[in-house]
Order: structure tokens, then C-alpha cells, then sequence
């Protein structure tokens, strides 16, 4: 039986008070929290480092998921796992080294992620798929929150679920497929019906009113959808 995990995108929280909002939002059923990291040089925005992370750390319950728009990738990758991250996941296009950069943040003893643009084949999963914990399927280009969903992220999470089925039948390994962008109460049914288990929501949850109330309503389409 699949289970389905919602993440909260700190990137739409109010960051005067980022510790009670990420209180908030665990208290309201969040299963992990999704902390956008960019740089303005991979994406063209500026956030948040391993600095916020380290100080979150102490007050989240659930573990964090870091997603890292950033190049180079390692060393931020180590500088993560060392202020607490549960996941990292990077972007194929940003290191130079992939299959290293896999290596690197399970040595780090986290799971990794490879996060997948809009524009970028699934052949980037050939040969690493059987070292992943998450593929992560932008259906938002990188760099903002608030955009909205293409639907074309529905073609390709029906695609990379047919990719990890075979290889979870083929090692038992647990593999997420996570979805990241303009994820909304009205189309995470069809979100998760094309595949996706693990659902990131920034403005979707922390621009309602009620967190609680948007979470359940997300838990219930997909319910709705299975
Ligand atoms: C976009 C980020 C997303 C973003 C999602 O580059 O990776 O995690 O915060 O925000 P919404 O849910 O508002 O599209
Ligand atoms: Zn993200």
C-alpha cells in the first residue's frame, strides 16, 4: 500500500517567524518540511542557508528536506547534513559529478534525491536510479514560489512511477517520487494519480488561512483519487 507524505515549503512561511510557522505547520499534520535552498546563480533567487537550517533543527519533529538549487553542489550538500537535513536532493545539470554527489550525502548519512526540471529527460535516472531515495519532478521551473503547475509533470511522474516500480521490484529499496510546484487542493488528485507520493506545497498551505484545514483537504483528494 502506497503512503503519501505532504511537505510544507518554508519559502511561503513568514520568515520574521520561521521557528512558530514550522511549529505551526508540523502541528497541523506536515510529515516533512521542504526547505528551498538558492543561490542566485543556479536559480534567480536568493534564500536561505545551512545557517536557518541548524536553527530550525531543534524545533522540527519531522525530518527536514532540503532542496538544494545550487551550484556547485557538495559542499553545501555536507554543510546540510551536518546542520540536520533528513534528504538532500540537488539537480543533475548543477554537479559535475552526480553519482559522487550521491555518494557524498549518503556517506553524510542522509537520504539523496535527484530533482528533475521541466526541460530535463528522465534518462538522467539511468544509472543512478538504484542509488536514489527520491526523484523529485519540478512541475515549476526552479526559483519561485507561487507559479503554476505544468501539466506536462503529469506525463512525466506516470513515467518515473514505471521507472521506480521496476527497480523497487528489482532491489526492495524504498524510492519517493516527490512533486514540487503549483501543487494545489484541486489538482493533487490528479498529482497523485499520475504517481507522486510525497507532495511539496508552499503557497498552497501557508498562503491559506487555516493549515490544518488545507492539509486534511489535500490528505482527502488524494484519498478521493486512489
Ligand atoms: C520552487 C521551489 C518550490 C516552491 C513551491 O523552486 O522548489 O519548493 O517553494 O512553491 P509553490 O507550492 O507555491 O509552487
Ligand atoms: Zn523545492
Amino acid at each position: 500500500m502506497r503512503t503519501y507524505q505532504i511537505a510544507p515549503s518554508i519559502l511561503s512561511a513568514d520568515f520574521a517567524r520561521l521557528g512558530d510557522e514550522v511549529r505551526a505547520v508540523i502541528d497541523a499534520g506536515a510529515d516533512l518540511i521542504h526547505f528551498d535552498v538558492m543561490d542566485n546563480h543556479y536559480v534567480p533567487n536568493l534564500t536561505i542557508g545551512p545557517l536557518v537550517c541548524r536553527a530550525l533543527k531543534p524545533h522540527v519533529s519531522v525530518p527536514i528536506d532540503v532542496h538544494l538549487m545550487v551550484t556547485p553542489v557538495d559542499a553545501l550538500a555536507t554543510e546540510f547534513a551536518e546542520a540536520g537535513a533528513a534528504v538532500i536532493s540537488f539537480h543533475p545539470e548543477a554537479s559535475a559529478h552526480v553519482d559522487r554527489t550521491i555518494g557524498l550525502i549518503h556517506e553524510h548519512g542522509c537520504k539523496a534525491g535527484l530533482a528533475i526540471n521541466p526541460a530535463t529527460p528522465l534518462d538522467c535516472l539511468d544509472h543512478v536510479l538504484d542509488k536514489l531515495d527520491v526523484v523529485l519532478i519540478m512541475s515549476v521551473n526552479p526559483g519561485f514560489a507561487g507559479q503554476s503547475f505544468i501539466d506536462e509533470a503529469l506525463n512525466k511522474l506516470a513515467l518515473a512511477r514505471k521507472r521506480i516500480d521496476a527497480m523497487v521490484a528489482r532491489t526492495g529499496r524504498e524510492i519517493r517520487l516527490e512533486v514540487d510546484g503549483g501543487v494545489k487542493v484541486d489538482n493533487i488528485g490528479a498529482i497523485a494519480r499520475a504517481g507522486a507520493d510525497r507532495f511539496v506545497a508552499g503557497s498552497a498551505i501557508f498562503g491559506s488561512g487555516d493549515y490544518a484545514k488545507t492539509i486534511a483537504a489535500m490528505r482527502a483528494a488524494i484519498a478521493r483519487a486512489e
